[in-house]
């Protein structure tokens, strides 16, 4: 296999511990905290987890290992969208799992979750992990979206661990799949398999935080890349000095990756999707914001800029969320078969515009054609809009060129307007990981054999301390169900890990809040470059702002 000489580097790179963790396996004790409860519906919570809620924290310390020694089989599986790092949660398991005993073996289900149903596995041995070491990408097993939660399910995945003999399964997930961990936890627990279950929180999101788990991994790496990319076209931009950038960054709904690129290389205009919900604005209203800059630079000499879009920004602006639920019924069940009979597109607005609110009609109508077709082309399965498909950067822009248009009719205009669109996403889930996410992950993954060793179930491998240097981390586990709630979903009361959105009054959004003004008249650029592996702590080892912010004292 012919690979890189960054990668071949990379594989000689030794991840960094939490400095409790540095002793070897025969020098880690454990103690417990106090007893947790869930973030809300206590009652409910506790109803519903009766075997594994209200466990204590639990953090590791150097002492001598009082662990029961049982050889371990355990089952690793990797869970929805890619993020930088996977690899090295399952090379950090590896790794903690031979050096308590070599006999312990370690399983890959492959493709997601529903590797473990359909009993598709492999066994690692040092060979084939030492290829994965420190490198991006989730193929070492591959990844999927299949969710675990019915009863059938849990009973087959009970039957596939009796079959291989396993102890213990580790779910690398975000807040939907570290949910169902801890649901499989409760039901293994209820069922006396003595199949305990451990999560490990993923996402390049940036959404699965709260006040044990600091941040998801794959956040920083992503970022990171994001911001690169994003620097560069800065750079550009101000050397043409002739285009408005119209950047679109992933995020399927918080907006934590555009506000942490945008506090890296300070743009003219991020729009912030929490905020545009807060504040109830209208398309129009974020058309005008982002005009206005335009309209002062060019007043300025200045042509040219930078606007980062947040890819899930559409649904949280309250007008285009009614506006799409009313598509969605427009066209549920035969209704759609009429609609996709009509010849010509005049004969489908038509008939948009006798089945839709006079409110929604108005919105529909200064969408720009393609985005309007989009909203009817684009369908999920069950017939919906697919929201994440809509070209939002496309759409704002078009809409900003309208607003300017008008301006210069109305005389108070008179620059010039030229905007290339671009989307971030896929480049940056399967970067090789930053040194801090090769750390962590390593870490999370390590930390996760020690919590099934001392025979912990539905916990989540926690590491925090995180903007510190790394020999200062803390090492520990969190109960799942401490970080649940209950909320609605289709229809139904479900239990559920609170997925954490961008907070208006938090350090991060007020830094940028306070700066954002005079990035939108100025030209303040910040260009961060590649990541950096190698070289002086400072460029390789810091992580992100964002954490940084959050955690200053
Ligand atoms: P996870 O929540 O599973 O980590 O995935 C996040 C994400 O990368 C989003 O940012 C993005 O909207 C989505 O996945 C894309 O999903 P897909 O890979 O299925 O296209």
């Amino acid at each position: 296999m012919n690979i890189s000489p960054l990668q071949k580097a990379r594989y000689e790179y030794s991840p960094k511990l939490p400095g409790m963790l540095r002793h070897g396996i025969a020098d880690i004790c454990v103690k417990e905290g106090e007893a947790t409860q869930s973030v809300a519906d206590q009652d409910k919570i506790k109803a519903l987890f009766p075997n594994t809620y209200g466990k204590p924290e639990i953090t590791f310390e150097k002492g001598q290992n009082t662990s029961a020694s049982k050889k371990q089989v355990v089952g690793v599986i990797l869970s929805g969208g890619q993020a930088p790092g996977g690899h090295n949660v399952v090379c950090g398991l590896y790794d903690a799992l031979k050096a308590t005993n070599p006999e312990n073996v370690l399983y890959g289900f492959k493709g997601g979750p529903s590797g473990l149903i359909e009993d598709k596995y492999l066994i690692f041995d040092d060979e084939y992990i030492n290829e994965f070491r420190n490198t991006g990408g989730f193929d070492i097993i591959g990844s999927g979206r299949t969710k675990l939660e019915t009863e059938e399910q849990f009973a087959i995945a009970s039957e596939v661990c009796k079959k291989h003999g396993i102890t213990a399964i580790v779910i690398i997930g975000g807040d939907d799949s570290n949910t169902n961990a801890a649901v499989l936890a409760e039901y293994f627990a209820a069922h006396n398999t003595g199949v305990q279950v451990i999560g490990c929180p993923k996402t390049i999101d940036g959404d699965l935080k709260n006040e044990d788990i600091e941040c998801s991994f794959g956040f920083d790496t992503a970022t990171k890349t994001y911001s690169e990319l994003i620097g560069n076209i800065e750079r550009d931009c101000n050397s043409a000095k002739k285009y408005w950038h119209f950047i679109k960054v992933m995020g399927r709904s918080a907006s934590h990756v555009a506000l942490e690129c945008a506090l890296k290389t300070q743009p003219n205009i991020c729009l912030i999707s929490e905020e545009v919900a807060e504040k109830k604005m209208s398309l129009s209203q974020i058309a005008d914001y982002i005009a206005d800059s335009v309209a002062e630079r060019s007043a300025n000499g200045m042509n040219f800029g930078v606007a980062i879009i947040p890819e899930g920004v559409v649904e949280f602006v309250p007008e285009f969320s009614v506006l799409i639920q009313e598509i969605n019924e427009l066209l549920a069940g035969s209704k759609a078969d009429e609609f996709n009979a009509l010849p010509t597109w005049a004969d489908k607005y038509a008939f948009i515009e006798k089945g839709l609110t006079k409110e929604s009609m108005a919105v529909f109508a200064i969408l720009p054609q393609a985005i309007q077709q989009q909203l009817f082309l684009e369908r999920d399965p069950h017939g919906n809009v697919q929201v994440s498909l809509i070209e939002s950067e496309k759409l704002f822009s078009a809409l900003v060129k309208d607003k300017l248009d008008a301006r210069r009719a109305a005389g108070t205009y008179n620059g010039k307007f030229s905007a290339l669109h671009h989307f971030l996403g896929y480049e940056g889930r399967c970067a090789f990981p930053s040194n801090f996410d090769a750390d962590y992950c390593y870490s999370l993954g390590y930390n996760a054999f020690m919590l099934i060793q001392y025979g912990y179930n539905g916990y989540l491998s926690k590491v925090s301390n995180l903007s510190a240097p790394a020999s200062e981390w803390v090492a520990g586990g969190m109960p799942i169900t401490k970080m649940m709630n209950i909320e609605r979903r289709h229809g139904e009361d479900k239990p559920v890990i609170k997925k954490a959105l961008v907070e208006l009054d938090g350090a991060p959004f007020k830094y940028f809040e306070a700066h954002r003004e005079e990035w939108a008249k100025n030209t303040c650029f910040v260009y961060p470059g590649a990541i950096q592996y190698y070289g002086p702590t400072e460029v390789c080892d810091i992580t992100t702002i964002t954490l940084a912010l959050e955690h200053q004292k």
